[in-house]
């Protein structure tokens, strides 16, 4: 309790000290305490990639953005603001890194960073590739052309301290166990979780080292979330409990560790490397395990449908289960955190980044 408290002041402070330094930066004109921020990964961080794809994991229909600007649908998978939204404000930003896929994504508004991320993509290609979303190779190569084009855009000089000064955000893995891995025989048969573990950390260390290689120097990576406690995966791995999947949760906290170490040795082996594990494992599980201390009352049932199953086109307008309300919710949708879960997400993430703006 008393550390909760300290948590919550200590975060209360740096909120403040981050909005102090933001405004003497100058809010005013759009520019953050970084030159800008660049996102890659999966749902979790897609701002409406996905909505030019053939995929049908997408989420530009109601009720999806019911809470967010205008109320209105962008692909967001949540209700509202993704913690990386969160984050971009209290950077100081007055916009979010566009879609890279969308029309907005042009000209000016390259500058301060771009959202090359895709629901269902994940560390491994072939997760993308069974959803038809974008993977982290080509959303890497993306990234380049993308460089080119800031290039264009704002000459080389600026473009080139904008690519070493922006903050790089990736979040992957969940989709390649929860959409890939534990529904496909093909893999669970041939890998152990601890060989599937190392087979994604390999991409992971490529994936930052082709980062690096294109200037990236601040690199900020989620951990994977208690994957046992997203009420889709009570519903299909809970066996008919009604509790976290102890099975799942193992394999995540195994993964993170595993994670923590290999970006301690990619630190080691590029000196002037900034990169941060953000742990999303244990804020997420403190508000399942004790919604009410935050102002939560559910954490077990999603918001959207019956809350046991539905994401993407199950997640519908047509859904007459749907709360009316989604601030009492850790999750919005049956794999995907609320806005207000969100929220103390991205509270903990400043809190952990602190060394990426320093
Ligand atoms: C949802 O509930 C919260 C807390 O009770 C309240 O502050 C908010 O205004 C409500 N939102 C809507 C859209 O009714």
């Amino acid at each position: 309790m008393g550390l909760r408290r300290g948590r919550t002041e200590a975060t209360k402070i740096l909120v403040s000290v981050v909005h102090v330094l933001t405004a003497m930066v100058g809010v005013s004109s759009g520019q953050g305490l970084v030159p800008g921020v660049i996102i890659f990964g999966d749902s979790v961080v897609d701002a409406g990639n996905n909505n030019h794809l053939s995929t049908l994991v997408r989420a530009n229909f109601p009720p999806y953005g019911r809470d967010f600007a205008q109320h209105s649908p962008t692909g967001r998978f949540c209700n509202g603001k993704l913690a990386t939204d969160f984050t971009v404000e209290n950077l100081g930003f007055t916009s979010y890194p566009p879609a890279y896929l969308s029309q907005e994504a042009t000209g000016n508004n390259l500058l301060h960073g771009a959202n090359f991320a895709s629901a269902a993509s994940g560390y491994l290609d072939s997760t993308a590739n069974l959803y038809q979303a974008i993977s982290l190779t080509q959303q890497l190569q993306y990234y380049k052309e993308y460089q080119s084009k800031v290039e264009r855009v704002a000459g080389k000089a600026k473009a080139a301290a904008l690519f070493a000064g922006a903050i790089y955000v990736l979040s992957a893995g969940s989709s390649d166990y929860v959409q890939n891995y534990y529904i496909n025989p093909l893999l669970s048969g041939s890998y152990t979780p601890d060989q599937f573990s190392d087979l994604l950390l390999q991409s992971f260390t490529t994936f930052v080292q082709n980062l690096y290689n294109m200037g990236g120097r601040r690199v900020g990576v989620t951990s994977l979330p208690p994957m046992g406690c997203l009420p889709a995966a009570v519903t299909l791995f809970g066996g008919g409990s009604n509790g976290c999947v102890a099975r799942l949760n193992k394999d995540a906290v195994a993964f993170n560790k595993k994670m923590n170490a290999a970006a301690q040795a990619l630190k080691k082996s590029h000196p002037n490397l900034k990169l941060v594990v953000f742990d999303i494992y244990n804020p997420l599980l403190d508000l399942i395990d004790h919604p009410g201390k935050s102002g939560f009352f559910e954490a077990r049932k999603a918001c959207c449908g019956t809350g046991t199953i539905e994401t993407s086109l199950l997640c519908n307008a047509g859904s007459p289960e749907t709360c009316s309300n989604a601030t009492g919710y850790v999750f919005w949708d049956s794999f995907h955190p609320s806005e207000a879960a969100n929220k103390v997400l991205a509270d903990a993430l400043l809190l952990q980044g602190i060394d990426l703006i320093s």
